[in-house]
């Protein structure tokens, strides 16, 4: 749907024409710590409609609010229940989305018409020097087509929406590579409608128990929890420890945490050699976008440990492998 290339600025001295050019209702991909943003005016329902159609997003799944800090969120409304303002406090700037509810100058298309709304404060200087710049709330899913896997450079980007977007900021490669954590806690114990960047260990040390909702039943209330989602081009496996990792016929690629795997493989991919699962999320993305590219008929995904942001990277896999083996 798109053809030619978006404008590409470097992220620190593009912050003004980035800027303007979403006060007048383009789109502009943005890096933050966790993945990039496709951006759009957020009090304005024709720039976030353009978001949709960029993405080939359905209509149903709602748009996180991106604000400079705290105080916007605060104008925009009014005074925060306590236990969302007490997260807040806590993890903003950072890789939490919180749930609020939709003031009136945010229209429907924003929240898919859902009387809330997700908002988030980047913990990510550019990101936040170009919503302060632009002087609005800045709408932002992440900037892939929908169900793709999500973008950790600028790249990604202009490979996959080219000029559906005006202007990509390049800030290299995102921190945490993994999207925010989103939490409900409006009332009563704190809902994780999905697992981030932000480890369930740091929230519950923060708040106490939480409960996590794994998405996984009808109704999307986070669609970024649909079951298939997340998915590269190429069919991707996830294997069990158990499972003998040689390589069969065809030409396939290992994604390995952090030992290289035994037997002849058409391309691997190791998260993280010493063994770290903030690396290994940050390069997860990457790593899936090489596999993707490196024309193997089939990617095979050995889970990593089930702990931190350990959890939310094995979240990402098996949604990325339900589109090839969906459940029976
Ligand atoms: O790290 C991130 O969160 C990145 C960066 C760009 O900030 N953004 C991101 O957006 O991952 P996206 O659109 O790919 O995922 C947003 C998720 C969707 O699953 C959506 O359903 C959920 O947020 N969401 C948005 N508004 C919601 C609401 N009012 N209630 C529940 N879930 C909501
Ligand atoms: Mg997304």
């Amino acid at each position: 749907m798109s053809t030619g290339a978006p404008r590409v600025l470097p992220a620190d001295s593009g912050i003004a024409e980035a800027a303007s050019v979403l006060r007048t209702g383009g789109l502009v991909a943005f890096p933050t710590e966790t993945v990039y943003g496709l951006g759009a005016n957020a009090l304005d329902a024709r720039a976030a409609a353009r978001i949709f159609e960029a993405k080939a997003r359905p209509s149903f799944d709602p748009l996180i609010t991106h604000l400079a800090d705290t105080a916007e969120l605060e104008k925009l409304v009014g005074v925060l229940r306590p236990a969302v303002a007490a997260l807040a406090e806590r993890f903003w700037p950072g890789p939490l989305t919180l749930i609020v509810d939709r003031p009136a100058a945010v229209p429907p298309i924003v929240t898919s018409g859902l009387d809330t709304m997700a908002v988030r404060v980047p913990d990510h200087e550019q990101a936040r020097a170009l919503i302060a710049a632009a002087g609005v709330p800045v709408a932002a899913p992440s900037a892939n087509r929908f169900g793709q896997l999500s973008p950790t450079r600028a790249e990604h980007v202009v490979r996959g929406l080219g000029a559906a977007v005006d202007v990509v900021l390049d800030g290299g490669p995102t921190r945490c590579g993994i999207e925010s954590t989103i939490v409900d806690a409006r009332g009563g114990r704190p809902v994780v409608l999905r697992l981030g960047a932000l480890p369930l260990e740091a929230l519950e040390e923060a708040v106490g128990p939480v409960t996590v909702r794994p998405g996984s039943s009808g109704q999307p209330v986070a669609p970024g929890t649909l079951a298939a989602h997340y998915a590269p081009r190429t069919p991707l496996r996830l294997v069990s420890d158990a499972e003998p990792a040689a390589a069969g016929g065809g030409r396939r690629g290992f994604l390995a945490f952090r030992d290289r795997p035994a037997g002849t493989w058409a391309a691997v991919e190791v998260l993280s050699p010493a063994g770290d699962l903030t690396e290994a999320a940050a390069r997860l993305f990457e790593a899936l976008h090489e596999l993707d590219g490196s024309g193997v008929d089939e990617i095979l995904v050995e889970p990593v440990p089930e702990v931190g942001v350990g959890r939310a990277i094995n979240d990402r896999l098996r949604r990325a492998a339900a589109t090839w083996r969906p459940a029976s």
